[in-house]
């Protein structure tokens, strides 16, 4: 809904993804000023259309519309975003169909890079519903030994010093910088800042940090691109879950 630039770039590069691997896309661009009555009845219309088995509302959604009130309408088994509070819940429990989309591309980059997570110091900054949250519960479900720290956490530095993986996803522009890092931690930066000379630039200061951490994504193109695929992922796995119930 309505005009954020940011959210333009993540639709388009969802619908790009779609396109890539073959999946049928629908989109609706509601303009701002549109009510939440009509966004709730397109979300019910969508639940109930069989040839449609993911739904994902861009966040953030204007002032005038309870995002809660939207989250709830959509449908858990179409919920490819994981934020409907029964999939949230799941993922407490451990048992989940879908998983948040950063989260999870943040734990299969930690996968892929050969890294066990077992025992290991977990340190996430943050402690967002989308991300900070969801990711020290998948951390937690790998045997992690998992701290939420945020922005007004006291002594942060010290608790950032201990980490093995560092997640950072506060939304501050180089919040953590080389000096709060432990000499071969991993380090996953999520943030996605815009600067005023419109520059990307993450919640982790690179350039001292890489100096420290034994391996480190960027911004762009570490994490964001993770997040798109781990949304293809949940949307195949939703598709197959409805088929199997039909
Ligand atoms: N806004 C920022 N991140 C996300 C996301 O992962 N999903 C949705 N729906 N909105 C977002």
């Amino acid at each position: 809904m309505g005009d954020d630039p940011a959210s333009r770039v993540y639709v388009n590069n969802k619908k790009k993804a779609c396109e890539e691997l073959g999946i049928y896309s629908e989109e609706y661009a509601l303009s701002e000023d549109t009510s939440e009555e009509e966004l709730l009845k397109l979300i019910h219309t969508l639940n109930e259309k069989r040839d449609i088995n993911g739904i994902l509302v861009q966040l953030p959604v204007p002032k005038h519309i309870n995002e809660e009130t939207v989250i709830n309408a959509i449908s858990p088994k179409k919920d490819v975003d994981a934020f409907h509070p029964v999939n949230v819940g799941k993922i407490m429990v451990g048992n989940f169909d879908f998983v948040p989309c950063t989260p999870a591309g943040v734990m299969e980059l930690i996968k892929e890079s050969g890294i066990d997570v077992r025992g290991k110091e977990c340190v996430v900054v943050g402690r967002s519903n989308i991300v900070g949250k969801p990711q020290a519960m998948l951390l937690l479900h790998q045997n992690g030994t998992v701290t939420i720290c945020h922005s007004k956490t006291k002594n942060l530095k010290e608790k950032t010093k201990q980490a093995d993986i560092l997640v950072a996803a506060v939304g501050i522009p180089n919040f953590i910088t080389g000096d709060m890092i432990k000499e071969g931690a991993v380090v996953i930066d999520v943030g996605i800042n815009r600067m005023a000379d419109k520059k990307l630039v993450g919640d982790v200061e690179f350039e001292s940090a890489e100096k420290v951490a034994s391996a480190i994504t960027p911004v762009p193109g570490g994490v964001g691109p993770m997040t798109i695929a781990m949304l293809m992922k949940n949307t195949v796995k939703a598709a197959i879950l409805q088929h199997e119930l039909n």
